[in-house]
C-alpha cells in the first residue's frame, strides 16, 4: 500500500491519524521536531495498531531535512500536513514563531511534492477562517473573515498558498479541512491530547480540573446571545476527525475527483454551550467538575458550527461519535495519564 507522511503526526490529531492510515493499511513516515509531543506517542500508536511507524525526528521548516526524508523514502504518495503551532493566545505574543513554522513548513512540503512524485496534500485548517459567522451552521461557503490572530492568518494564507500553488499548475492535488473543535482521546485511552503547561483549551482544562490538577474551571462569558449565555461551538470526535484524512487522501490517491483543490467543514452540526458541554461530561462519566462563570476571554467568538453536508455527501463522512461517549473517552485518557504518573 502507498506510503503517507504525516507532519506532526505525533501530535493529537497528527497521532490519532496515524492510527487510521495504518488500520487502513497505509503504510506511514511521520516527521516530528517533538516541540509539543514526545516519542512515547510512538509507542500509544505501536500497542493500538501493532505497527510501529517510521519516525524521523526533524523540523519541517528545514528544507535540507525534508530534502532527505524523501531521498529517504522515495515511496512516498501523499501528505497530511499537521506540522504546525496552534495556540491562538501565543500567536499575538510570538507572531513571527507562527508565520515561520506554519508557512515555511508549507511551503516547502509544495517545493518538495512536484520533484517527488507526491499526488497530493491534505492540509488541516481550522473553523477561524469565518470568524464570527453571519449565519449558523456555516457551509464551506461562508465568506471568509479577517483572522483575528496570527495562527487563524497563517490558515487562510495557508489555504491561498496552496490555491495559488495549484493554480498555477503543479502536479498535484488538494484537500483541505476546516476542523470545528476537535475534542476526546483514542477509546483505547492509549494516545489523547496533552497540552504543555496550563490549557488553554476547554476540555484538557476541564478533565484536569476533574481529576484535580485545576481547582475551578472558568467559564468564559455567561452573557452571549446564546440560551444559556455561553458560547456555542461544535465539538468533534478525533477519532471522526481522523476518519476524514484517511478518506481524504484515499480520494485524491485514486483520483476519485475531478477538482484539483477540495475544502469540507468537519464537524457534527451540532452547536453545543460550554455549560451543557460541562453538563454532558458531568453526567457520562459521574464526575463532578467545579466551575464558575468569569468574564468573557478576549476575542471569543459567540457561537460556530458547522454545516457538515457537503463532507457528509461527497467524502461519505460523518461524525458518529455521541458527545458522552467522546466525553468518557477525554476523561479515560486523563485516568491514564495519572496512571502512567505523566500529571
Ligand atoms: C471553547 C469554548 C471558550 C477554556 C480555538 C481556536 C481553534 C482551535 C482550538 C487549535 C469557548 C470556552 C475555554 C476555558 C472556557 N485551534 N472556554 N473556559 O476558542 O473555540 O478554538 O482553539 O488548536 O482554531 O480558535 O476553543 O477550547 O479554547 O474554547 O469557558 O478555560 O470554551 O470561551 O467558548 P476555541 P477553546
Amino acid at each position: 500500500m502507498d506510503r503517507i507522511l504525516v507532519t506532526g503526526g505525533t501530535g493529537y490529531i497528527g497521532s490519532h491519524t496515524v492510527v487510521e492510515l495504518q488500520q487502513a493499511g497505509y503504510s506511514v513516515v511521520i516527521i516530528d521536531d517533538l516541540s509539543n509531543s514526545n516519542r512515547e506517542v510512538i509507542d500509544g500508536i505501536e500497542r493500538i495498531t501493532g505497527i510501529r511507524p517510521d519516525f524521523v525526528e526533524g523540523d519541517c521548516t528545514d528544507m535540507q531535512t525534508l530534502s532527505k526524508l524523501f531521498a529517504d523514502y522515495p515511496d512516498i504518495k501523499g501528505i497530511i500536513n499537521f506540522a504546525a503551532s496552534k495556540a491562538v493566545g501565543e500567536s499575538m505574543q510570538k507572531p513571527i514563531l507562527y508565520y515561520r513554522n506554519n508557512l515555511n513548513t508549507l511551503l516547502n512540503l509544495l517545493d518538495l511534492m512536484g520533484p517527488n512524485g507526491v499526488k497530493g496534500i491534505v492540509f488541516s485548517s481550522s473553523c477561524t477562517v469565518y470568524g464570527e459567522p453571519d449565519e449558523n451552521p456555516v457551509t464551506e461557503k461562508a465568506p471568509i473573515k479577517k483572522a483575528t490572530s496570527p495562527y487563524g492568518n497563517t490558515k487562510q494564507i495557508s489555504e491561498e498558498i496552496i490555491t495559488d500553488v495549484i493554480n498555477a499548475g503543479a502536479p498535484f492535488k488538494s484537500v483541505i479541512l476546516r476542523y470545528f473543535n476537535p475534542v476526546g482521546a483514542h477509546p483505547s485511552a492509549e494516545i489523547g491530547e496533552l497540552p504543555n503547561g496550563v490549557p488553554q483549551n476547554l476540555i484538557p482544562y476541564l478533565t484536569q480540573t476533574a481529576i484535580g490538577i485545576r481547582q475551578e474551571l472558568s467559564v468564559f462569558g455567561d452573557d452571549y446571545d446564546t440560551p444559556d449565555g455561553s458560547c456555542i461551538r461544535d465539538y468533534i470526535n478525533v477519532v471522526d476527525l481522523a476518519k476524514a484524512h484517511v478518506i481524504a487522501v484515499k480520494r485524491m490517491l485514486e483520483d476519485k475527483s475531478d477538482a484539483k483543490i477540495e475544502i469540507f467543514n468537519l464537524g457534527t452540526g451540532n452547536g453545543v454551550s460550554v455549560l451543557e458541554l460541562i453538563n454532558v461530561f458531568e453526567e457520562a462519566t459521574g464526575v463532578k467538575v467545579p466551575h464558575k462563570i468569569v468574564g468573557r476571554r478576549a476575542g471569543d467568538i459567540e457561537k460556530v458550527w458547522a454545516n457538515p453536508a457537503y463532507a457528509n455527501e461527497v467524502l461519505g463522512w460523518k461524525a458518529t461519535s455521541t458527545l458522552a461517549d467522546t466525553m468518557r473517552s477525554a476523561w479515560a485518557w486523563q485516568l491514564k495519564l495519572r496512571e502512567r504518573g505523566v500529571m
